[in-house]
């Protein structure tokens, strides 16, 4: 896939999505489908800052990409009624970046960091204190006559974002009052959301068309609202601008994403392990180089999914494909062809 081209059923966001998420994204609790534990526990912690009058605690929202963490500090900053302020890991190069948004909140405000496993190290230092006690140490003159001056930050709500729990450091995830872990959506979630998004975007859609759409978008919002931004325009050029079984069907077909919700790259993916190393174990380095794609792209949008449908399974030595993969992709694993001659298997080499 070439540099700059978008896929379909990736969760990252594309230049469009952040157009078109704006307007869909739910700004209210009650409006949020799906993701009942972690609205459960938003309702209670909500309730409980409301009534001591206090901002939330410091909350971490993971999962994989495109499931609606930064809807969902949206939601949080709307709730409490205080302003969001959003930014990324990466984006925070020094430690005076954040130290300059730090120090231009309010009381309360949420300060959204997405990535935030990605911070630099010097940044993550000075969140530490302003997390624990708002306030941050900058350093000020360079050499002998360096010091250390102490400022008082407001008292914020710092909602941070991974889709790798793993990678983040220990001190600061000890630092997060409450940790949670966003799931795949389901079939009837996303159904629901494509209906609510298509009424949005004022684009007629039957229930069934709805369902084909939700059953195909990998458990992933931001992927069934990217599809149903896609149908819709196939039902405009192509059909009478309603969006039916069939039109859902043609248009996904014309999408290249299989019955099962798979694209181009999944399923290059599950047949590099299954045909070019015989099902594995093989580490992801390999299967990234040997098809070209970035290794981080294969383990945060390819694998999770993946792994969450049973196609992969995850060992020390490498991924292995499973019996389910084998038949999804029509395959016979080498160990039930049965015996072949020797000389049949030298012809089947030199093919
Ligand atoms: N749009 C994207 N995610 C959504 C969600 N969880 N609920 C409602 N609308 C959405």
């Amino acid at each position: 896939m070439s540099e700059g081209e978008v896929r379909l059923v990736s969760g990252s966001p594309s230049a469009e999505d952040s157009l078109i998420e704006g307007s869909l994204r739910p700004s209210r609790l009650e409006e949020y489908i799906g993701q009942e534990k972690v609205k459960e526990n938003m309702r209670v912690f909500i309730s409980a800052a409301k009534s001591r009058g206090e901002p939330i605690d410091h909350c971490l929202f993971y999962g994989p990409p495109g499931l609606g963490k930064t809807t969902l500090a949206g939601v949080l900053a709307h709730e409490m009624g205080v302003n969001l302020r959003i930014t990324s890991g990466p984006v925070l190069e020094r430690a005076g970046d954040l130290a300059a948004i730090l120090t231009g909140l309010k009381e309360g405000d949420i300060l959204f960091i997405d990535e935030i496993h990605r911070m630099n190290p010097s940044v993550e230092e000075i969140l530490y204190p302003a997390m624990e006690e708002f306030s941050i140490d900058i350093i000020v003159g360079q050499g002998p006559g360096a010091r250390s001056i102490r400022l008082n930050v407001p008292r914020f709500t710092l909602v941070g974002a991974t889709t790798r729990l793993g990678l983040l450091t220990a001190p600061l995830r000890e630092r997060f009052g409450v940790l949670l872990r966003l799931e795949f959506y389901t079939p009837e979630e996303l159904k629901r959301i494509i209906v609510r998004s298509a009424k949005i975007l004022k684009v007629e859609i039957d229930e069934e068309g709805a369902y084909e759409i939700a059953r195909r978008s990998r458990g992933t919002p931001r992927v069934a609202n990217r599809l149903l931004k896609r149908a819709r325009d196939y039902a405009q050029a192509r059909a009478d601008n309603v969006i039916t079984l069939e039109v859902a069907k043609r248009a996904l077909e014309m999408m290249e994403i299989d019955d099962g919700g798979l694209d181009a790259l999944d399923r290059e993916f599950m047949l590099t392990i299954i045909d070019k190393f015989e099902g594995g174990p093989v580490g992801i380095d390999t299967i990234a180089a040997s098809i070209s794609e970035e290794k981080q792209t294969l383990e945060d949008v390819c694998e999770p999914y993946l792994l969450q449908q049973g196609f992969i399974k995850r060992t020390p030595r490498g991924r292995v494909a499973t019996a389910l993969a084998y038949r999804y992709f029509n395959r016979t694993p080498a160990s039930q062809t049965g015996a072949l001659s020797l000389d049949s298997l030298k012809e089947e080499r030199n093919a």
